[in-house]
Parts: structure tokens; sequence; C-alpha cells
């Protein structure tokens, strides 16, 4: 019988890649989406690369008997993974109580679902802010937990928390927490990737609308950082060896231990600094890109990279694609785009 996981946030960024992925090794994704940071369209890209119909429902996870209604349609449910979640690091800053409301009251909500129909197996969404800024910028799981240095870390922070002390109280519960590092690029297929809502925040997006000419300039936030050229330094994952790793996650919940939470950090393990980004991007797509130094942003750390071996041993998952694959990628995908 074909297994059925719940995925919130479904219709998202590197939600909608693991649907795919998903479908793809044989299970039946079922998406929970309420479109605040994605569009209805994304569900029709998602099942025309799939070949098939993914079931959907529009529905904030903080509203547990919604979730539990959708749940509850559904008799053989494998696992639930959730990436439901605000993730603007500066809007945070700015509104810290909706992070907290809506970050951690989902996630409550949906363990409180997953004991009720119980569901055994959790896939979380982390994020490497958890470690601040490392002693060492490779950072391992045994890398201390830092002090947040916004609400949204805080908010990872206080949800990997309240997962562990979960899966040690009653109930079946399982988990993993996949601390990702910096997602980019897009489907190769180009019908799904990231819809930054407004000015994008992040890296990648940027360059791509600045390429695109829908921004004048990217602006590098800094060139004094200790790093070889000065720029900061990050470990950027292309969004399908990053969804792949979900797959290999619920694997791995098949056959852990009762009372596990177990953290893996999900990067490459090769850090490239923004200078290099840029390079890549232009060399890659054959474009000229305009951009200029300005000061620091604050609360960026200059580098912080993963040591991804506890997932290579543990989840048998190694990345497949490399920056410059996911530069294509994420430039295809602008351009697919309407203005
Ligand atoms: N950058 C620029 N110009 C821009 C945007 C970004 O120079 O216009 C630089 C940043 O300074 C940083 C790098 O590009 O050095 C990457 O920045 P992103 O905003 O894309 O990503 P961050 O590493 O800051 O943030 C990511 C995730 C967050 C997470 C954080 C933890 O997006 O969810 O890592 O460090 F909290």
């Amino acid at each position: 019988m074909t297994k059925t996981v719940i995925v919130t946030g479904g219709a998202g960024y590197i939600g909608s890649h693991t649907v795919v992925e998903l479908y793809n090794a044989g299970y039946n994704p079922v998406i929970i989406d309420d479109f605040r940071n994605s569009k209805p369209w994304i569900i029709d890209r998602i099942e025309s690369i799939c070949g098939g119909k993914i079931p959907f429902f529009n529905v904030d996870c903080q509203d547990e008997l919604a979730v539990k209604k959708v749940v509850e349609n559904y008799t053989n449910v494998h696992g639930l993974i959730h990436f439901a979640a605000d993730k603007a690091v500066g809007e945070s800053v700015a509104k810290p109580v909706q992070y907290y409301q809506n970050n951690v009251g989902s996630l409550c909500a949906i363990l409180n679902v997953m004991q009720s129909c119980n569901i055994e197996n959790l896939v979380f969404s982390s994020s490497c802010t958890v470690y601040g800024e490392a002693a060492d910028p490779a950072v391992t799981e045994e890398t201390p937990i830092k002090e947040a240095a916004s609400p949204y870390g805080d908010t990872k922070i206080t949800c990997e928390k309240i997962i562990q002390f979960a899966t040690k109280g009653e109930g079946q519960l399982k988990s993993t927490l996949l601390r990702y590092f910096n997602p980019i690029g897009a489907h190769p297929s180009a019908k799904i990737g990231e819809l930054p809502q407004g000015v994008p925040n992040n890296l990648m997006p940027y360059i791509t609308q600045t390429a695109k000419g829908i921004r004048e300039k990217l602006t590098v936030f800094g060139n004094d950082y200790d790093t070889p050229d000065g720029t900061n330094i990050r470990d950027y994952i292309h969004v399908v060896d990053l969804a792949i790793a979900h797959v290999k996650a619920l694997e791995f919940l098949d056959t852990a231990a009762n009372n596990s939470a177990e953290p893996f950090n999900l990067g490459t393990g090769r850090g490239s600094s923004v200078l290099e980004m840029i390079r890549a991007f232009e060399t890659e797509n054959n474009l000229k890109l305009n951009y200029v130094i300005g000061p620091r942003r604050a609360g960026d750390v200059p580098m912080i990279y993963a040591n991804p071996k506890k997932a290579q041993d543990v989840l048998g998952w190694t990345c497949k694609y490399t920056v410059s694959d996911a530069v294509k990628h994420a430039w295809n995908w602008e351009q697919s785009l309407g203005n």
C-alpha cells in the first residue's frame, strides 16, 4: 500500500521540490498550505512534473482542528514533513510575535494532531542559524547551539527543543531535525522554484532579479570580512538535493530508535563567497551582473558551512548537483516567470 506523507508548506520553495521527490520515490504526498508565501499554480506545476494528481488542502497549520480533519482523510499516514513557517530574518525582528505565533504555534498544532492520529514520523525544517557564529566554521551536529540573533532563529531553536521533549514524552514520536544551509537553484524542468514576495532578502533571488532587470543592482553586504576575498562564505546547496534528503530522512525514521530526535546538517560541505557566487552566475549564464560593494548587513556571520558527514553516513545521502548547476537552474526559473 502506498505510504501517505503529509507535507505542510508543500507549495513553498523547499516543500514543492520535496513533494516531487516523494512522488518520485513512490510515496503519496498530501500538501497542506495556505499559500501565504506561495501561489496555487505551483500545485499545477508540481502535478505537471509528476504526471499525476497531488492532493492539497488550503489550511493554516495553526488551525489544529482543520489539520486533523485533513489527516483523518487518510488511513496509511507514514509521516509528516513540517515546512510551514515564516522564514525572513529581518521581518522576524520587526514582527517577532507573528513569528513565534506562527512557527511555534503551527508546530504545537501538528504535534497534537500527530499524537491523536498515531503518526510516528516527523521531519522538521530547521536551519544552520541555530549555530550562530561558531568557533570552527565547518559545523557538525555537535557544534553548540548559540543564543539566537533574531526571533526567526529563536523559533527554530525553540521548535527543536519542543520536538526533543515531545519525542521523550507520551506517544510514539520519532523525528529528524534537518538543519539547512543555503538552498538555491530550482527544479531542472524550470517548472517550480523560489517565489520571493516583494524585494528578496536572499542572495540568489536578488541576483536573478537583478540580471532580469527587476532590481537595478545587487549590493554585496561587506567586503572587509576576515575571509579570502573579504565577502561572507556560505554553503549553497541545490534545492533538489535538499529535497532528496527529506526522503532519506523518512526512510531513516523507519528504522530509528523510539524517542530519537536526530539533527542532521544538510549542506554540501563546501563554502562559497558572495563574489564567487556572482562569478559563477555570470560565467555559467554568460552575462554580466550589475553589483556594488556596500556596508555589512547586521547579523551576518562571516563564514559557515556544513560538515555533512553524519547525513552522508547515516542517511546515505550526498549532493549530486553543483553550484554551477544551481545558478543555471535559478536563472532558467527566473526567465520562465513573468515580470
Ligand atoms: N547577500 C548580499 N547581498 C544581498 C543578499 C545577500 O551580499 O542582497 C549576502 C549576505 O550578506 C550573505 C550571503 O549573501 O553573506 C547569503 O545571504 P542570504 O540572505 O541569502 O542567506 P543567509 O546566509 O543570510 O541566511 C540563511 C537563511 C536563513 C538563516 C541563515 C542562517 O536564509 O534562513 O542562513 O545564517 F537563518
